[in-house]
């Protein structure tokens, strides 16, 4: 389910967006601790999302979304979702995963473990709309955009 793609873009991207239902309507929220986790998982870090485990408490369906911002492509993810504590089968291979991300800097006492049924890929226009466009192009004109220039390394 998880291909090399989606598992290179999962890396690559800085966030990810997980949009949860709920009775009041769709919610949506940035989250930075998240990874591939085996064939069909991802796994994300609950530091501080109160409403996301509330909603998947209630409804399982999620849509996680990432884009590596430079490339200006990425992938949509949906599945079912659920909240992962201590104790539980999986947890502790999966909380040292995304404990290890978040360094000394939060505790991951509880995770999002989605299994993913579907995968869309993102590509923004100009890779559909304009002729011959190449990624390196794509990553040059971002870099312009978000003001950013390429650091050297010898
Ligand atoms: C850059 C950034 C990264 C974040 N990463 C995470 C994360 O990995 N895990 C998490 O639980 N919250 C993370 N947050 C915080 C949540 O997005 C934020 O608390 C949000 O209001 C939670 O909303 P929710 O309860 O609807 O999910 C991050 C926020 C930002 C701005």
């Amino acid at each position: 389910m998880l291909n090399d793609d989606i598992r290179d873009y999962a890396k690559r991207s800085v966030l990810c967006w997980l949009a949860t239902m709920s009775d009041d309507g769709p919610s949506v929220s940035p989250k930075e601790i998240f990874a591939c986790y085996g064939e069909d998982r991802l796994i994300i870090a609950n530091i501080a999302s109160p409403n996301s485990v509330k909603n998947i408490h209630a409804d399982a369906r999620v849509c996680v979304s990432f884009v590596d911002v430079f490339s200006q492509k990425g992938w949509q993810l949906y599945g079912d979702a659920v909240l992962m504590r201590a104790g539980e089968g999986g947890f502790d291979d999966r909380q040292a995963i995304l404990q290890g991300m978040a360094g000394d800097a939060f505790r991951v006492a509880t995770l999002f473990d989605v299994t993913v049924a579907k995968a869309n890929e993102i590509l923004a226009p100009s890779y559909r709309f304009k002729k011959d466009v190449k990624e390196a192009d794509m990553r040059q004109s971002a870099m312009r955009t978000y003001g950013v220039k390429p650091h050297a390394i010898f």
